[in-house]
């Protein structure tokens, strides 16, 4: 849970500041950081956590991996909304763009991960593509790399002309050192840990 503890006070911060409900674009910031620093770094995190049984951790691994896309589907709609309603161009910064691949990456992933729930290999006819446990590895390498594109693109979200105008100066440093750590932590997870195998 190390990545969790690492984000806690950027997530908090970020929430506050937002002040989810206050506008439409309140949304954005708040489920943008609580998925991708909350929800899908604690989802990975647990799944090394040895003294739960392995289909808990699974269970446990999928159900905050969906709230997470959920969540970040949610920030999607919010931004696009408000967007829309201010008669505003779409997709016009890194951020934006990057974002968007992150969210279809988030979507992407849960397939795979659905796949390696429910134990399929990928098949063409009689030919096995991808074996189950080539599913799983590919997964695991994958929800890595979802992890550190989400971080990314949260630095990039606090470039935001937004962002210059409610946080306090010292904070964008201090995010930078956060962010740095848990990108380090999650690489650290993705080079050293293997598949969770089911029953
Ligand atoms: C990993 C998390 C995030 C993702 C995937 C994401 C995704 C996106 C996307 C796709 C857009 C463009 C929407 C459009 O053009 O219709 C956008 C815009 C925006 N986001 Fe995020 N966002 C994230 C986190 C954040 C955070 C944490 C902040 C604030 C600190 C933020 C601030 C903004 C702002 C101000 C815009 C509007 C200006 C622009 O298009 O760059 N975002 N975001």
């Amino acid at each position: 849970m190390l990545s969790v503890l690492i984000l806690a006070p950027l997530v908090t911060y970020l929430v506050y500041v937002a002040a989810p409900g206050s506008t439409l674009f309140s949304w954005h910031p708040t489920c943008m950081v609580l998925s991708f620093g909350l929800l899908m770094p604690a989802g990975a995190e647990l799944l090394s956590l040895r003294r739960w049984s392995r289909s808990w951790r699974v269970r446990l691994h999928w159900g905050l991996q969906s709230a997470g896309v959920a969540l970040a589907l949610l920030g999607f709609a919010a931004i696009y909304q408000n967007k829309e309603s201010r008669g505003a161009a779409h997709l016009t910064s890194t951020h934006g763009q990057l974002g968007l691949a992150t969210v279809g990456t988030a979507v992407v992933q849960s397939a795979g991960g659905l796949l390696a729930l429910f134990s399929v290999s990928v098949k063409t006819g009689r030919a096995t593509l991808l074996r189950l446990r080539t599913v799983r590895l590919l997964h695991a390498l994958a929800g890595g790399g979802l992890t550190l594109l989400g971080l990314c693109t949260l630095r990039l979200g606090l470039d935001s002309a937004w962002f210059h105008a409610v946080a306090t100066p010292l904070v964008r440093p201090a995010a930078d050192v956060l962010l740095g750590a848990a990108a380090l932590r999650v690489l650290y997870k993705v080079l050293t840990s293997r598949p969770v195998k089911q029953a």
